[in-house]
């Protein structure tokens, strides 16, 4: 073991798990990099300095050498699993860390803990950043996307080594400073909510051409790899034709046939969801993306309602003209779901005071992350264009896609209802745009209703002021602009 007392690691990890070791390997292998390395039990730590000695880690059995061995300011990257784990560790490093040194947390943790933690880390003089990391396992070890918030002197610390660390995406590392405190846990919980929403969306795709064309996994998978070669070419679509195509061993079925149907969640797009609701920003691909997922874990109301019944199912009159139909209703999904995740990223940073470019957070998930896609270049167009654009499905390359998408869209909203295929994710994502569309909404007859049992008054399309109508009375209409 390298000599621990001598400060000769320009970053050091904490935390040696899977996303910790990879991370750490990551950096190890950067030009100019010298990497620190501690974990709990010190066994882990054994078995990554065997495993991997070109990594030339230098590592420490408690957290003093491990702070002793870091040159100033020194700077630590925690990747532990999110929740009080991270609290221990952060008050670990406080302790043998000084005024200007840098504590990274690049766990997904929730932005609200993020904003406490550097309040409070802060007050001793010691940066913290928390920063989203996105891109599994792989992306850890080759390149993932970086969202880190913190300070302004934190980033210039840390901005090098991060860049040195993150994928490329046409020529640009994908990291950039979100914004302060929590503002890089915030944009990587949205980052999130998007991939529940996404991967719903692929999952109604297969299911209603699986169940529409009768198709096989594998045959799915035929066009899940030709859609990848166009506008919906990205990394979940590309995963998901692999999926498809494997073929289970123990049984010979298509492995998706034997999986168990019960899809899990770490919490990420359910934070995505009550932010949002908060906020008052309508997200609801993700929310139904999440609601999906809790439908699909409980058996026993499923079992109970199995036998309720449903339309005949209808077999599509024309194979290829439905595919199509679904690939493009899912682009159009797709749209809307981002475009929802970017207004509650605008209100995120309105609330929370971030300055937080959008284009700039397009960029950075444009490689390295589980949402790259080629669609996120469209993007960030799209804002370089109009940095103040209201609404990302309102940019004109996303208005005419929808309008080329549209016919197609609801023929298959409307078939997945006729045949009873449930398809919340595509139907919601229309409803939005349809409603967000609309020059007139029935939340007129909302607010009627509201005025008759509750008194909460309404504004006229005609008239400035606040008005009440007497319902239990004469039913004439007063002003009640000065009214509580
Ligand atoms: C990423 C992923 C990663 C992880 C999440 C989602 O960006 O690399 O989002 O953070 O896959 O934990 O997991 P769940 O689907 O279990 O919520």
């Amino acid at each position: 073991m390298t000599d621990t007392t001598t400060a000769t690691a320009n970053i050091g990890v904490v935390g040696l798990a899977v996303m910790g070791s990879n991370l750490a390997r990551n950096l190890a292998s950067r030009e100019g990099n010298t990497v620190a390395i501690y974990n709990r039990s010190y066994g882990r730590t054994q078995e990554l300095l065997d495993e991997h000695p070109e990594a030339g880690f230098v590592a420490s059995k408690t957290v003093e050498d491990f702070a002793a061995s870091l040159s100033k300011p020194r700077t630590a990257l925690i990747m532990v699993k999110a929740g009080a784990g991270t609290d221990a560790v952060i008050d670990q490093l406080v302790s043998v860390f000084e005024p200007g040194d840098i504590i990274i947390d690049g766990g997904n943790a929730l932005f609200t803990d993020t904003i406490r933690r550097e309040k409070a880390v802060r007050e001793t003089g010691i940066n913290f950043v928390g920063a989203g990391i996105s891109g599994g396992e792989e992306g850890a070890l080759l390149g993932p996307s970086i969202m880190p918030g913190g300070s302004a002197e934190a980033w210039e610390t840390i901005g090098p080594i991060l860049k040195s660390i993150a994928a490329v995406a046409e020529g640009e590392p994908c990291v950039t400073h979100v914004g302060t405190d929590g503002a890089g846990h915030f944009v990587k919980m949205i980052h999130n909510g998007i991939e529940y929403a996404d991967m719903q969306l692929i999952a109604e795709a297969y299911d209603l051409i699986r169940h529409g064309t009768g198709k096989t996994p594998a045959e799915i998978a035929d066009i899940f790899a030709e859609w990848n070669s166009g506008e919906l070419e990205s990394y979940l679509i590309e995963i998901t034709s692999e999926v498809l195509r494997q073929t289970d061993a123990k049984t010979g079925k298509p492995l998706v046939d034997v999986i168990l149907d019960q899809a899990g969640a770490k919490g990420t797009g359910a934070w995505t969801v009550q932010t949002a609701l908060d906020l008052g920003i309508p997200v609801s691909g993700i929310a139904e993306a999440v609601f999906a997922r809790s439908l699909s874990s409980k058996p026993e109301q499923r079992a109970a309602a199995s036998g309720l019944p449903g339309p005949k199912p209808t077999p599509v009159a024309d194979t290829d003209a439905f595919v199509e139909d679904v690939r493009l209703a899912l682009y159009a999904s797709k749209i809307i779901a981002y475009s929802q995740g970017f207004d509650e990223i605008v209100a995120g940073a309105a609330e929370y005071n971030w300055d937080i470019h959008k284009g700039d957070i397009a960029k950075i998930w444009r490689g390295g992350c589980i949402i790259r896609a080629q669609f996120l270049n469209r993007i960030t167009e799209a804002y370089a264009a109009d940095p103040g654009l209201v609404a990302l499905v309102t940019a004109p390359y996303f208005t005419d896609a929808v309008a080329r998408a549209q016919d197609s869209w609801r023929r298959v909203v409307a078939a997945a209802a006729a045949s009873g295929i449930p398809s919340p994710a595509f139907s919601s994502s229309l409803a939005y745009y349809d409603g967000l569309r609309s020059k007139r909404l029935p939340a007129a007859l909302v607010q009627g209703q509201r005025d008759f049992f509750g008194a909460h008054n309404y504004q006229r399309v005609d008239l400035p002021g606040t008005f009440h109508t007497l319902w239990s009375g004469d039913r004439t209409e007063i002003d009640a602009s000065d009214a509580h």
